[in-house]
Order: structure tokens, then C-alpha cells, then sequence
């Protein structure tokens, strides 16, 4: 697979998300098939890796899909670009410790599930504006010089509280939801990362599986399915949207692709800096989706999906959920 850079790593230009081993997306298949899907994924040449400290099954501890990424990366450690995340409340800073120290206690769990000394990528998984961002970044800045993590990241954020982090450390990669169906960061969040040499993490790059087209009105969503609440995926939103379906599936026909694969095809020609980490937990879908870097769209073919989605309303959008309190920008 081609390689793209997030700041100083170099990652294979579709990653792949872990979290539907653990939770989010219905029932979580065994661990033993969900380390031989990631064993699979990197087999193929998929070296970027996607989870965090809070992905677990519903109302059970966390770690539960770090735990998983341990054992499938364990004898392969150096070839994978190790991404996961973390929270800091503001009661672990209150209590007397210091942001740095915070971020240091969760980075050791998270190492010790993971199963090894360093993480390449660490990620601010929401702000918290109870703890300034500039304590975090200087905090980062701090796990890097120790050789503890290799760059580090934020999530769900804006260009402002990305501009006050990169000042103080240069942040190598911004994790946003973004889809032909989520475009609101094209307007200024992209093209800042794009300036300051920060890589662009998609997630949810198949718009939570719309995209796919398996997503029907007759779908059911049980659980800790975060489907349940994505406004794209009301019964009426399911159907309002289908002419973003139509296209794409117009586009799959052409090109001898599914779906998904030209949802991701789409970003991968839009943006240089840009890599989706799209989120499957069945192992044939998990490769489809990393299939997508051969379907290369021409100009002629980009520009006719652009042209039609600048005139395409999205019914029901996430930022009508509580996506973080910095979702606008
Ligand atoms: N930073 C954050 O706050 C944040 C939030 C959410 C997610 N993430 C990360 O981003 C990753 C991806 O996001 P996501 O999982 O929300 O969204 P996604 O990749 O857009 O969609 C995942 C859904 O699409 C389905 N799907 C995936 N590929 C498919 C294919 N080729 N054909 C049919 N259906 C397909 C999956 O079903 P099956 O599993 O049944 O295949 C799953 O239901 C996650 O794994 C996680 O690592 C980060």
C-alpha cells in the first residue's frame, strides 16, 4: 500500500479502526478473530492501528480493545504505527497532580495492556476545557523527549485549540469524523492541518457503514450500538440521504468497486495529508476497504462526484449529538 505521512510517521495511507472488536457496532465477535483480522490487515500492508483507553464493551472496565491490539501486534511491534487515546478529568488534575503526571498514569496503563514501552501516536481523545490545552501539549512535548510516545494527537477539535497545542508541541496528526456526508472541517480544520504539516485521521469515513449501502431501514441496533443515536441512520435520515447513496453506488458500478471503497477512494484523491481509518470487525470487509487504495479516481471522476455533492443537502448530521463541546468551528 502507498505510505502517507501524519507530521514525522509514516503510515500506509488506510489505517484501520479497532474499536467495533470491543464496541459500538452490535455484537463484538471472539478475541481469537478479531487478533487474526488485525494479524490480517497488517499481513496485507495495513500498518496503522487504531484504539483507545476507553473502547470497551458497554458498562465493563476499559482497555478491553487495547488489550486485543496487544496480543495482535505482539511479535510485530515495529512494523505498526500504534495510535490510541486517552481523557484526563478534571478531578485527576484538582487532586494535586499535574496534567503532565495524568497523562503519564493513563499512558502506562494503556502501555501495559498494549504490551509494549512506547505508542507512536497519543491522542487528546476530546478537550476537556477544565484542563488548558497548553498543559497538554507541554505535557506531550514531555512523553516525547522521554521516548515514551513518538508524536501525539487531538480529537473531535477546532482549528483554535489546535493552533494553541501545536504551538507549544507540533502535533503530528488531528482525528476528526469526516465523510462525504461530514464535511463541516473542510472549511478550516483541514486546510489548517494541510498548512502546519499535521496529518488528517478520519474516522467514521464510511459514515458509521451508510456509505456501505448495508445499512437499511430495516436494520436493528441493539446494545451499546452507537448507531442508535447517529442522525444519519434515523429510519427518515436513511432514506433522505439515499441520493448520496445513488452516487455513490453510480461511481462503484463505473469503476468495478463497492461503495466503501469510493467513499474512501473520494478523500484519498481530495486530500494528500488525509487517512481514513475506516471501522469494520469482519475480516472480509476489513479487506475491501483496505482494497481501496487501487481504486484511483480521475480528475474527471472527482470533480463529477464534487460537483454533485456541493449541491446535496446531508439529513441529520452528527453535530446534532454531543460530539465533544468543540465540535463547531
Ligand atoms: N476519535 C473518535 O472520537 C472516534 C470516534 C469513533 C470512531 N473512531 C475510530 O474510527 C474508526 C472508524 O470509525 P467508525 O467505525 O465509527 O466508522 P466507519 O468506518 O465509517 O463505519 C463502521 C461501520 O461500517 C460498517 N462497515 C465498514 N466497512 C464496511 C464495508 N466495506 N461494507 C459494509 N459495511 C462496512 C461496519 O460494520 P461491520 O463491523 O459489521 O463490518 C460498521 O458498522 C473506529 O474503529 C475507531 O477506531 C474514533
Amino acid at each position: 500500500m502507498k505510505m502517507r505521512q501524519l507530521g514525522s510517521l509514516t503510515v500506509s495511507e488506510i489505517g484501520m479502526g479497532c474499536m467495533g472488536f470491543s464496541h459500538g457496532y452490535g455484537k463484538i465477535p471472539s478475541e481469537d478473530y478479531s487478533i487474526e483480522a488485525i494479524r490480517k490487515a497488517l499481513d496485507y500492508g495495513c500498518n496503522f492501528l487504531d484504539t483507545s483507553e476507553a473502547y470497551g464493551p458497554y458498562m465493563m472496565q476499559t482497555g478491553h480493545n487495547e488489550k486485543i491490539v496487544g496480543k495482535a501486534i505482539k511479535g510485530r511491534r515495529k512494523d505498526v504505527v500504534l495510535a490510541t487515546k486517552m481523557f484526563i478529568g478534571t478531578g485527576e488534575v484538582k487532586r494535586g497532580g499535574s496534567t503532565y503526571d495524568a497523562l503519564k498514569k493513563h499512558l502506562e496503563a494503556s502501555m501495559k495492556r498494549l504490551q509494549t514501552d512506547y505508542v507512536d501516536l497519543y491522542y487528546l481523545h476530546r478537550i476537556n476545557t477544565g484542563v488548558p490545552i497548553e498543559y497538554v501539549a507541554e505535557g506531550m512535548g514531555r512523553l516525547i523527549e522521554e521516548g515514551l510516545i513518538r508524536g501525539w494527537g487531538l480529537s473531535m477539535v477546532t482549528t483554535d485549540f489546535i493552533d494553541r497545542a501545536h504551538r507549544v508541541t507540533p502535533v503530528s496528526a488531528v482525528q476528526n469524523i469526516y465523510s462525504m456526508m461530514e464535511r463541516d472541517y473542510e472549511k478550516k480544520v483541514i486546510p489548517y492541518c494541510l498548512k502546519n504539516n499535521i496529518g488528517f485521521v478520519s474516522f467514521s469515513p464510511i459514515a458509521s457503514g451508510y456509505l456501505s449501502g448495508k445499512v437499511t431501514t430495516e436494520t436493528k441496533f441493539s446494545g451499546d450500538d452507537v448507531r442508535k443515536w447517529v442522525p444519519q441512520l434515523r429510519k427518515d435520515n436513511i432514506i433522505a440521504n439515499q441520493p448520496f447513496l445513488d452516487l455513490v453506488s453510480d461511481m462503484a458500478k463505473r469503476k468495478k468497486a463497492t461503495n466503501a471503497q469510493i467513499s474512501l477512494a473520494w478523500m484519498l484523491h481530495k486530500y494528500p495529508h488525509i487517512v481514513p481509518i475506516p471501522g469494520s470487525k469482519n475480516q472480509e470487509r476489513i479487506l475491501e476497504n483496505l482494497e481501496a487504495w487501487k481504486v484511483e479516481l480521475s480528475n474527471e471522476e472527482f470533480r463529477e462526484l464534487e460537483n454533485a455533492l456541493s449541491g446535496m443537502k446531508v439529513y441529520g448530521q452528527r453535530k446534532e449529538v454531543n460530539m465533544g463541546a468543540e465540535y463547531i468551528d
